[in-house]
């Protein structure tokens, strides 16, 4: 089975169950400040399972792009990867528990042709929030599994989110291939990490609510989420042991064994971090809502996996330049499920070759620098955090980098220091970085749902005061305010400001309701409505009007009528990066 088959497999299965298939989101979550990336493919469904309706109904499935940047200094192993993409299934409020475990069991016993010996399962065990979860037990009992295949385990292993600080989260039933080799200890279990136990996939049953303050309430409705990995089980299916392995990876470690004239045998941490992250990093570049390298948040991530992945080409002999020619190929290998790469393909390439070119001349300059500062130790075999800020701070190595270079060296690297001086530089900005971890896409109060209605109405006039061209790049809220950002290539002067404030103004003192409709999406193109949809035309999608203002697509919740807004205050209008400007604003009394 090859990855397309293993797409299609997926989603044809649970579309034969009724459930419509909706598109990947992009990779960048929008308006939630909580995390920089979509980790999962529940993510961008955060509204729907607290309660708001989707258009598409109440069983939904698709593949998700995905990153997961926590474990960044695992890549090189068999089994870590940035980028992902996630297989998944959910219910809003429709089916529970017992549909859900038997069309699990279903897919893996008739698709992908296990056999019921093959898998293990697990269990919640229960605690001071939720209850020890039987039901789930008794339901993979009467499918015909034995109690040996069948596990409990705490909230570590048990339990699944929220994506961010707060959220849907609940306790999950995790499925696990077991490929036969003797338990390693008498406790040996799919919590273990001696490799009997492959975890492939995880159904959550989102019950539950984390609030601020770390409690958990019910949700409105009961709902199921699932994920699994695709690079995982496709070498599963293969037979092969990792991702690498398999024909997703093959012709880019063929191509780095051409540049380098080395073998990936002989090599495969430094071949695996190349591939690895020169994939998540066209992904980032080449999502609608991409971002370029930059020294904050997603393009920070960005920046690092790209300097990463050419110090381990530089390693292996790879001379500078190269880089762009692997990126491309890995456009081409994906662009017929992720069309977006090839419509963003001149934006990736470029950046990749600026970022290269620009590291690459810090890069020998620094690795001089460090060879320098590793020889000056002598016998003291640690470098200071002092040092490797310096790094940092005139090369811009990350710690990881710097890491790295000493275990080639047999000398440790004070971290800590390395992290205090870190703190101190970001100090400044570290009111800033709590702020961020507020709100967020799980947060419907009535404060952030005001905002998200202003960010319609200043979309709207931005179009009428600067240009009918103008798009969103982004859009983030915290309670306090919004923040936008929209394609433009100067600043916006302070009388065009008051032209886009008076609009606003006027319309939340013309006092107009928000309607919602569902329409299908080249319905909704037609009649003007705009938005970031990267769906098929036949789908639905929800369309927000505030008449004679504004029309477009998005997923809610909004205020019932503009008046509730109060008023609307722009505070900074500035840069945000190249032909981008950013916009924060907020509501409430003049
Ligand atoms: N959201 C769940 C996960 O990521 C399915 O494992």
């Amino acid at each position: 089975m090859n990855a397309k088959e293993l797409r299609d497999a997926y989603v044809n299965f649970f579309k034969k169950r009724g459930h419509a298939h909706i598109p990947s989101s992009s990779l960048i979550p929008d308006n939630d400040p909580t995390v920089l990336f979509t980790t999962a493919g529940m993510h961008p469904l955060v509204p729907y399972l607290m309660g708001e309706k989707h258009p598409a109904g109440k069983r939904l499935v698709n593949y998700q792009k995905c990153i997961r940047t926590g474990d960044i200094e695992d890549i090189g192993d068999p089994t870590h990867l940035t980028f992902f993409e996630m297989l998944g299934n959910w219910s809003l409020g429709d089916y529970f528990k017992k549909e859900s475990i038997e069309m699990s069991y279903d897919l893996l016993t008739e698709v992908l042709r296990m056999n019921i010996n093959d898998i293990a399962v697990t269990a919640f065990e229960g605690d001071e929030d939720a209850p020890r979860d039987d039901e789930t037990y008794s339901i993979w009992k009467s499918i015909g599994f034995r109690d040996d295949q069948i596990f409990f385990y705490g909230k570590k292993d048990n339990w699944w989110g929220p994506a961010g600080q707060t959220g849907p989260c609940g306790p999950d039933t995790e499925i696990f291939y077991d490929n036969g080799q003797p338990k390693c200890s008498p406790g040996c279990g799919p919590s273990c990490k001696c490799g009997k136990y492959v975890e492939i996939w995880n159904n959550v049953f989102m019950e539950y609510n984390k609030n601020d303050n770390g409690t958990y309430s019910p949700l409105k409705q009961k709902n199921v989420d699932t994920g699994m990995g695709l690079e995982r089980v496709l070498a599963m299916m293969n037979g092969v042991k990792s991702a690498y392995d398999t024909e997703l990876f093959i012709p880019v470690i063929k191509e780095i064994e051409g540049l380098s004239g080395k073998a990936y045998a002989d090599n495969e941490k430094e071949f695996r971090i190349i591939a690895d992250h020169l994939r998540s990093a066209v992904f980032i570049l080449g999502d609608d809502m991409g971002v370029a390298p930059s020294k904050m948040d997603q393009g920070y991530v960005l920046r690092r996996l790209i300097r990463r992945a050419s110090r381990y080409m530089r390693k292996l002999g790879i001379e500078s330049g190269r880089m762009v020619g692997i990126c491309e190929m890995i456009v081409r290998q994906y662009s017929d499920v992720y069309p977006e790469l090839e419509r963003n393909k001149e934006f990736v390439l470029h950046s990749i070759a600026a970022e290269e070119e620009k590291f690459g001349r810090t890069l020998d300059r620094g690795l001089r620098v460090a060879d320098k500062m590793f020889e000056e130790l002598g016998d003291e075999r640690t470098l200071s955090g002092e040092l490797a800020f310096r790094l940092y701070d005139t090369f811009g190595f990350p710690i990881e980098l710097t890491k790295e270079l000493a275990d080639e060296r047999n000398v440790s690297v004070d971290i800590k220091g390395f992290e205090e001086r870190f703190k101190e530089h970001q100090n400044v900005s570290r009111a800033g970085a709590e702020q961020k971890f507020k709100g967020g896409l799980a947060d419907s109060s009535d404060e952030t749902t005001k905002l998200h209605t202003a960010t319609h109405l200043l979309n709207a006039a931005l179009r009428r005061v600067l240009s009918a061209d103008i798009m969103q790049k982004g859009s983030n809220i915290t309670p306090e305010r919004l923040r936008f950002d929209f394609n433009f290539d100067r600043k916006v002067t302070p009388e065009e400001l008051q032209k886009i404030s008076d609009i606003v103004n006027d319309a939340i003192k013309a006092g107009i309701d928000v309607v919602c409709e569902e329409l299908p999406y080249d319905d909704a193109k037609k009649c003007g409505a705009i938005g970031v949809f990267e769906g098929k035309y036949e789908d639905i999608v929800k369309v927000y009007t505030i008449s004679g203002i504004s029309k477009e697509m998005c997923g809610g919740p909004h205020v019932k009528n503009t008046s509730e807004l109060e008023g609307f205050r722009i505070l900074k209008e500035e840069s945000s990066a190249a032909g981008v400007r950013r916009i924060k604003a907020k509501v409430g009394k003049l």
